[in-house]
């Protein structure tokens, strides 16, 4: 019996691998590496270089593998990237997804994790936001996702077949042992920006709109630990391997911090000064989106660890460092 983790070379994914190791499961890897590494995976850790989309590699690492339950971390992530290439995005991940699914029915896979995401609920009305929220997702990316939630639902009426969909909203921070963490130059995300200006590999960083109807001006965003994120994962795979409903649960801590205080935060745990210029609006960026997390902590037995915003700055900080030094010993 073990565990297929499809994107387990990326961020969020190399984090489950390790948490399953260290659980002592038997966990599998199906990566194309378009945006994650070989070296995020341990090499104990069997890893299938493949798209998720080639059914036949899945197929292949299912029954090698004794495949019982799949976490499908896989995708394309970049929200304004999903607007100027929305036929790309729903390809990755809804196209994609598909494929992935109809491989756990036929090959008789019965558990699937799924990464969704807050985007799903678009611009809501109110805030914070229940899994029974409106979802309205202003972006292809949030709407490649809730397309996928759609299709688990649908398979898992129809299916001998379950599912748990999380919707995580902004993970950050890396492993406290620091052996992985957000490791893609490429990646968006504000904490991401921070760490590469506080260590001069950017010159600055940009803040997108203080015209927001917030209380700074700048986006609200609930910040999760990716540890803590992976503890809701874990969760769910002893829920589903018991037995348990389908169903869909946010993933955030319940408060959320503007990108201001977040750069505060930073300048304080760092004791340092970060350099930002102001940039327009993003497309598809929301001014507020801040969980209810309740039903996991109930249902799955969720417990978070790391609700602390300096303790995810520092875990950051400290891969950033590491990653750097890595580059550095390369050149
Ligand atoms: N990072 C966040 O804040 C966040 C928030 C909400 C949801 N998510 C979701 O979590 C998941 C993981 O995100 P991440 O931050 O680790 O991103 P990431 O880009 O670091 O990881 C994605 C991984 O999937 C792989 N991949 C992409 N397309 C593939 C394909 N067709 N076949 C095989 N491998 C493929 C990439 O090479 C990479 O290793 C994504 O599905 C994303 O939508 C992330």
């Amino acid at each position: 019996m073990s565990v297929l983790v499809t994107g387990g070379a990326g961020y969020i994914g190399s984090h489950m691998v390790l948490a399953l190791l260290d659980a002592g499961q038997d966990v599998c890897v199906i990566d194309n590496l378009t945006t994650g590494y070989r070296w995020a995976v341990p090499e104990q850790v069997s890893f299938i270089e493949a798209d998720v989309g080639d059914k036949g590699a899945v197929r292949q690492v299912i029954e090698r593998h004794d495949v019982d339950a799949m976490v499908h971390f896989a995708g394309s992530i970049v929200v304004p990237e999903s607007v100027s290439d929305p036929l790309g995005y729903y390809h990755n991940n809804t196209v994609n997804s598909r494929s992935l699914i109809e491989c756990c029915v036929e090959t008789g896979v019965k558990n699937m994790i799924f990464s969704s995401t807050a985007a799903v609920y678009g611009t809501p009305a109110v805030s914070p936001v229940t899994e029974e929220t409106p979802t309205d997702p202003i972006s292809p990316y949030g709407a490649s996702k809730l397309m996928t939630e759609w299709m688990l639902r649908d398979t898992a009426f129809a299916h001998d077949f379950n599912y748990v969909a999380l919707r995580y909203f902004n993970v950050a921070g890396a492993d406290p042992e620091g052996r992985s963490g957000q490791s893609n130059p490429a990646a968006t995300h504000l904490l991401k920006a921070l760490m590469r200006t506080a260590l001069g590999i950017s010159d600055h960083m940009k803040i997108f709109g203080r015209d927001y109807e917030t209380r700074d001006g700048t986006c609200i965003r609930d910040y999760i630990h990716v540890s803590d994120l992976i503890g809701a994962h874990l969760a769910a795979l002893s829920y589903l391997r018991d037995g348990g409903e389908s169903g869909v649960f946010n993933c955030g801590y319940g408060h959320g911090c503007t990108v201001l205080e977040a750069i505060a935060a930073v300048e304080r745990v760092l004791d340092q000064k970060i350099n930002v210029v102001d940039a327009d609006r993003r497309a598809g960026d929301p001014p507020e989106l801040v969980s209810v997390a309740d039903k996991a902590r109930s249902v799955l037995g969720w417990t978070p660890k790391h609700d602390d915003l300096d303790v995810i700055v520092q875990t950051a900080y400290d891969w950033e460092k590491i990653l750097n030094a890595r580059v550095d010993a390369a050149e």
